[in-house]
């Protein structure tokens, strides 16, 4: 579908794996099927199983190389007396959703959703052991097992103000049977988001891929339509990472 960008991809994602060290049973796993549960449960469970005590895994890259990206898009109350609704979807063992609690000013509810319960019970113990203070004292965090195909099972439509996505996409466009559900997703987080709302996947995929598919799944005639962005976010270790953002456009019912 995509024949430029897929070999590099397939590469980089390699690297990424190979990174983790596990042995070659498990890195094939995750380059096939990064959308299943069963595949990040292992993934979890070993890359905890490794460390005397929990460390954070960070996919492409931490808070501090996205921060700039994100925290802009908090500065603004979407209701005087809400707290802002904030997603991290397919949160893993990131530091992502905790930083956002830490340092947003105005009063954030920030859920961090992840199919593996692995995942949400290693983040959980974490938090509870670490008590973060967050910078507004109404700010609250929590950890959810979630399959992100089911968003709106846990939000009601135009509730959220904002999604972030850290490879989550990614995992499931590269799978063999996840690209149906990423597209899922996709609609799934613009019906759940305000219309002032916006989602930003952090990917290493090319523009020229990326933005095509954004633009086409985002796209349902007199359904749902968005505007879609991409800024580069950097090069780190030899690779392009971008971010792209989805906007929420208003349908006029004729
Ligand atoms: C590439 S990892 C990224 C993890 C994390 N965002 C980070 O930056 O380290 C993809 C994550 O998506 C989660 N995931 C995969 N499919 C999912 C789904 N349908 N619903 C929710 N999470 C999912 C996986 O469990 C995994 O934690």
């Amino acid at each position: 579908m995509f024949p430029l960008s897929k070999p590099l991809t397939l590469l980089r994602w390699r690297r990424v794996a190979a990174r983790v060290r596990h042995h070659s049973s498990l890195t094939t796993e995750l380059i096939e099927n990064m959308d299943k549960k069963a595949t990040w449960d292992r993934f979890y469970t070993e890359n905890n199983s490794r460390t005397p005590t929990f460390k954070n895994f960070e996919w492409f890259f931490g808070f501090d190389s996205v921060r700039d990206f994100i925290m802009p898009l908090l500065q603004t109350k979407s209701h005087p007396d809400a707290l802002l609704q904030v997603l991290d979807m397919g949160c893993g063992t990131s530091a992502l959703g905790p930083c956002i609690y830490r340092h947003s000013p105005l009063p954030v509810r920030v859920t961090c959703a992840d199919i593996s319960p692995i995942a949400v019970r290693l983040m959980q113990e974490h938090i509870q052991a670490k008590a973060i203070q967050p910078h507004n004292v109404s700010s609250q965090l929590e950890f959810v097992e979630l399959d992100c195909t089911h968003i709106h099972k846990h939000y009601g439509s135009s509730s959220v103000d904002l999604i972030v996505d850290k490879g989550t996409t990614d995992a499931l466009l590269r799978s063999k049977e996840g690209k149906g559900k990423a597209a899922l997703v996709l609609k799934q987080c613009l019906k759940v988001l305000r219309s002032s709302g916006s989602l930003l996947q952090f990917s290493d995929e090319d523009p020229d891929a990326r933005l095509l598919w954004l633009e086409t799944e985002a796209q349902e005639p007199g359904v749902m339509a968005a505007d879609v962005g991409v800024q580069e976010v950097g090069e780190l270790r030899g690779v392009c990472y971008y971010c792209y953002q989805v906007t929420p456009r208003c349908i006029v019912q004729e």
